[in-house]
């Protein structure tokens, strides 16, 4: 009864934890410039018109694979995107394109 009880409770605080892990790398690392909701409503958003992660259609025409590699290796159409694969774990960046998921708006802009 302890024991099962004791799992419960690990296995909850680990999930929890890896989502505050990427929660707390977008925002120490990106929010800056894409916002903490990926609407990229900030000053750096604004100069260099970051695109709205949040709108379906964005969403929809990127693979997690072009994600990855923008993250990853910086955006060769945007300079001011840097490249994390230096400052990142492969596991982070994959980690940043499931969060970056999330930030799918719910309806159509
Ligand atoms: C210094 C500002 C800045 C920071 C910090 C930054 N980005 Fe970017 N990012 C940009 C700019 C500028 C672009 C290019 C404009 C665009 O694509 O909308 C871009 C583009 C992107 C794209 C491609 C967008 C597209 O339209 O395909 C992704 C994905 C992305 N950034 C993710 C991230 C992630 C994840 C982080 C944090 C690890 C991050 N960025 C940090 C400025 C930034």
């Amino acid at each position: 009864m302890m024991k099962r009880l004791v799992l419960v409770l690990s296995l909850s605080g680990a999930t929890g934890a890896h989502a505050d892990a990427v929660a707390d790398v977008w925002k120490a690392k990106c929010t800056v410039c894409h916002g903490g909701d990926g609407k990229a409503q900030t000053k750096m958003g604004q100069k260099e018109s970051i695109g709205d992660m949040s709108r379906p259609a964005w969403q929809q025409s990127r693979t997690d694979a072009d994600i990855r590699k923008v993250i990853a290796d910086g955006d060769p159409r945007n300079s001011k995107m840097k490249p994390f694969k230096d400052k990142l774990t492969p596991a982070q960046i994959d980690a940043l394109v499931g969060y970056i998921r999330t930030m799918k708006a719910p309806t159509a802009p």
